[in-house]
């Protein structure tokens, strides 16, 4: 079987792509440094998948690390490159610590297995797009300047997996843009852990509904848009590993060279307001929440053009919004009664 390496696989996205590379029979190599994953997501997914992977505890940025996992893992058919800090806010107060990380983290996987061909799919976002001029967003549309050093590094590290495929090398590149990847694995064995209080706001959601906390705060009810709040391409994050599986294949067909790159996401826009009715109509949970100001940094309105994933990568998301809320709903229960 082809051995996958899933750099960040513990975390909330790499781990349930674990699950669906192990149903697509690839051998996934999982390696995490554990900074913002908990080791036993490790045990959840021999749960689900009956063996517990190949794990390697390790930050990317030790170079020297980094060259001794390669000599330990020489035959690996596919990279899946998760690793990378990924808090908007928080990369605006500690923007060394973020290009710092997600640069020298890329920079190390991509020198250690630059001499094979290697398949390479690069976790990107839609957050490259800013606010963008049209809407649905296509991927000809232009990056715009990012609105956080989070942001800089996703567009940047495209820039450099573009750069490396265009100087002609073994690797074939895939960047896949998610847009706000929500929900959980229908095992309810794993799911979304953010440590401390959620930026996000589905977790938000889950937590206010179990009584963690005491009520959401929606980020502003004045925008140009239906009812006011932000509008967002919400994915469930078991599509979003399946289109990961998918760029691997298109990768593996002769006629795929060198790099492109795709929008993940559902191809509609829901506010706000409409996730949080989704959740009360779908769980029958009421929410308590209150409109308060905006969130500095925020766009106003967001979702993909998927066509060019359906036609091209031959991918396309199947669960909707309510199944998106109801997982998450269930995992929020699940975590509360059995904390890792
Ligand atoms: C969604 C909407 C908030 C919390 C970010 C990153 C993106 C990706 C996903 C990493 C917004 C509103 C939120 C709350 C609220 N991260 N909200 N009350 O900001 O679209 O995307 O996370 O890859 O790159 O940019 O996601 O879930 O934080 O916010 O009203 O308590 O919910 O204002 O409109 P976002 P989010």
């Amino acid at each position: 079987m082809a051995r996958i390496l899933v750099t960040g696989g513990l975390g909330f996205i790499g781990s349930h792509t674990v699950v669906e590379l192990v149903n697509a029979g690839y051998e996934p190599v999982i390696v995490d440094d554990l900074s913002n994953s908990n080791i036993k997501i490790l045990d959840q997914l021999a749960r689900i998948i009956g063996y517990k992977p190949d794990f390697y505890q390790l930050d990317l940025c030790d170079e020297p690390g980094v060259k001794k996992l390669a000599e330990s893992e020489p035959d690996i058919a596919g990279i899946i490159h998760f690793a990378a800090f990924k808090a908007v806010g928080e990369s605006v107060h500690f923007p060394l610590k973020y290009y710092r990380n997600n640069f020298y983290s890329l920079l190390n996987v991509l020198n250690v297995y630059h001499e094979q061909p290697v398949n390479f799919v690069f976790s990107s976002s839609c957050t490259v797009y800013g606010q963008p001029d049209h809407l649905p967003v296509t991927e000809e549309a232009p990056v715009k300047t990012a609105e956080s050093p989070y942001g800089n590094t996703k567009q940047v590290a495209e820039e450099i997996l573009k750069d490396m495929v265009a100087a002609g090398s073994n690797y074939k590149v895939i960047s896949l843009r998610y847009f706000n990847p929500v929900g959980a694995h229908s095992s309810a064995l794993i799911g979304e852990l953010p440590i401390g209080v959620p930026q996000n706001l589905v977790p938000f959601i889950t937590q206010t509904a179990i009584g963690k906390r005491e009520k959401i705060t929606v980020f502003g009810n004045d925008y140009n848009t239906p009812d006011g709040s932000c509008i967002r391409d919400y994915i469930h994050v078991v599509d979003l590993a399946k289109a990961h599986v998918a760029a691997l294949k298109l990768m593996e067909t002769a006629n795929f060279t060198g790099y492109d790159v795709f929008n993940i996401g559902t191809g509609k826009g829901s506010s706000v307001l409409e996730v949080i009715y989704a959740f009360e109509q779908t769980t029958g949970v009421k929410l308590n929440y209150k409109i308060g100001p905006r969130r500095g940094g925020d766009i106003e309105q967001i979702w993909g053009d998927v066509n060019k994933s359906k036609n091209i990568l031959k991918w396309q998301t199947e669960l909707d919004l309510d199944t998106m809320m109801l997982s998450a709903w269930e995992w929020e229960n699940y975590i509360s009664q059995n904390p890792l």
